[in-house]
């Protein structure tokens, strides 16, 4: 006997009383800014509220405890929404985008390449890159640190992850993805835009042949390590010889695949990273005591002078305040700055009842800027991060790296970039800020600054 559908009763939170679209001359909907119509909802309904979008409802939550429930309690009713769905066409099925059971596949392949030890040997290849940067950089330089936080992260994830030189055809990664990110908007807000993509709109055309210069950068990257025919042991070699041990048919995976998971991980892996460190570049040089701060531990760990040498694995553990500045500015400037969720059943929520396939978002950017959990949430304040002041706010008041079955595959690896690059070029380098007005952060795929961000280096005496 089959079940009846569940067709209700549903009882969604409050919210705008009719569609999106009938709102569109509000200054809070505004293509591109969805930040301030979750502002608006959070300050009109509070911590959960719902919209329409052509029947859609969508469901805008700012509690952590429901935020609970859509990543783990009620994981197994939720897959990714349409906005991620779409990205398919930049990223086809690799983890940020594939669905179970693809993606539990491939996240058993390539967890190996992000367990701890692992990443631990990375440390080096890390400072050493960050090294090199800074020492190519002259005192009173004026640099825009968004450029370089981008190609200094391109650099490790290609020489750690993937174990090839950065060549001009990595470097062409990175204009590729800011002709795309320059898109997103228009890729997101295009309606099935798998079935238009052949197209002649410009927009599209644009788009389709940046995708198909990084596929063949990609594609030749698969080529030459599989020609080279040796297992270099990097997370590329483990995708080409992986063998699935629960597939019976003990199959590898295909070109296709390997290139999605290679594109998906580049993306992930260097862009987040990037964003990051520049955010943090920006916030030490406005609050000139947390710099200090900061200069105290690397002068007490790493030395001073003659004396002074750069950071190793074994230092790690005791940069405690280095990695609090850049837990900080992840709060401040979270580079997922949302993520959502689609029902594929009818879910509870509360006093709550939604039916199958709404949309669901929660945002980082907005949770980890709400003064109950963040008292004078706009202070740049790394002491937050104290053991003791984690431990005293609720699980998914931060979550940068999001959580449960698809939280960040990449996350130690993140935190051990942030820490040792901050560390690395702080060591050496002070920053002052250039510009004339704070950056404006522009959420894309990842939160990026508007412009470029302008620094002036003074050496540290
Ligand atoms: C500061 C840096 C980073 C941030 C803030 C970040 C954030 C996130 C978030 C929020 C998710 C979950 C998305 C969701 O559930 O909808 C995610 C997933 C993912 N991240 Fe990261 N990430 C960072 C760095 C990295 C790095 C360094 C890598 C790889 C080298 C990486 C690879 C991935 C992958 C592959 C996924 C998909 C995981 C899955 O669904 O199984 N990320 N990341």
């Amino acid at each position: 006997m089959t079940t009846p559908p569940d067709t209700g009763p549903w009882n969604l939170p409050p919210g705008l009383k009719r569609s999106l679209p009938f709102y569109a001359h509000k200054p809070w909907v505004k293509l591109g800014s969805p930040i301030l119509l979750f502002d608006h909802l959070l300050k009109t309904y509070g911590n959960i509220a719902h919209y329409r979008l052509f029947g859609t409802p969508i469901v805008f939550i700012n509690d952590p405890e429901y935020i609970r429930e859509i990543l783990i309690n009620q994981a197994s009713s939720f897959v990714k929404e349409r906005t991620v769905r779409r990205m398919k066409v930049l990223l086809g099925e690799g983890l940020i985008t594939s669905d179970d059971p693809i993606h539990m596949r491939q996240r058993r392949i390539a967890a190996p390449a992000f367990h701890r030890q692992r990443i631990n040997a990375y440390a080096d290849e890390i400072v050493t890159c960050a090294a090199t940067q800074r020492d190519t950089w002259q005192p009173g330089q004026q640099l825009d640190i968004s450029a370089a936080s981008m190609a200094l992260s391109l650099e490790i994830v290609a020489r750690t992850l993937f174990n090839t030189e950065v060549t001009g055809d990595i470097r062409r990664i990175n204009d590729e993805v800011n002709t795309i990110m320059d898109l997103y908007n228009f890729i997101v807000a295009f309606p099935r835009l798998e079935s238009f993509l052949h197209l002649p709109i410009p927009g599209l055309i644009k788009f389709r042949r940046s995708k198909a210069r990084l596929d063949a950068v990609v594609n030749r990257l698969i080529a030459e390590h599989r020609a080279a025919a040796i297992d270099k042991g990097d997370l590329l070699s483990m995708l080409i010889s992986s063998r699935d041990e629960e597939d019976t048919q003990n199959a590898g995976m295909s070109d296709e695949q390997i290139r999605d998971e290679v594109l998906t991980i580049f993306l992930a892996g260097y862009e987040t990273v990037a964003n990051a460190l520049t955010w943090t570049w920006y916030l030490l040089s406005q609050n000139p005591e947390v710099e200090s701060k900061l200069h105290a531990e690397l002068d007490a760990v790493l030395g001073t002078g003659p004396a002074q040498r750069l950071p190793t694995l074994a230092d790690y553990p005791t940069l405690r305040y280095t990695e609090q500045v850049f837990a900080e500015s992840m709060r401040l400037y979270p580079p997922a700055w949302a993520m959502g969720r689609m029902s594929t059943q009818p879910v509870t929520l509360g006093p709550y009842r939604i039916p199958a396939g709404a949309h669901f978002f929660f945002s980082q950017y907005m949770m980890s800027r709400t003064p109950q959990y963040f008292p004078d949430p706009l202070r740049f304040d790394p002491d937050r991060f104290t053991p003791e002041n984690k431990a005293a706010r609720p699980k998914f008041t931060y979550f940068p790296f999001g959580g449960g079955g698809r939280q960040c595959i990449g996350e130690s690896f993140a935190w051990m970039e942030g820490v040792f690059a901050i560390a690395t070029i702080a060591q050496r380098w002070r920053m002052t800020y250039l510009g004339a007005a704070p950056p404006v952060p522009q959420p894309k795929i990842t939160l990026r600054p508007r412009d470029p961000l302008m620094m002036q280096l003074a050496p540290c005496i």
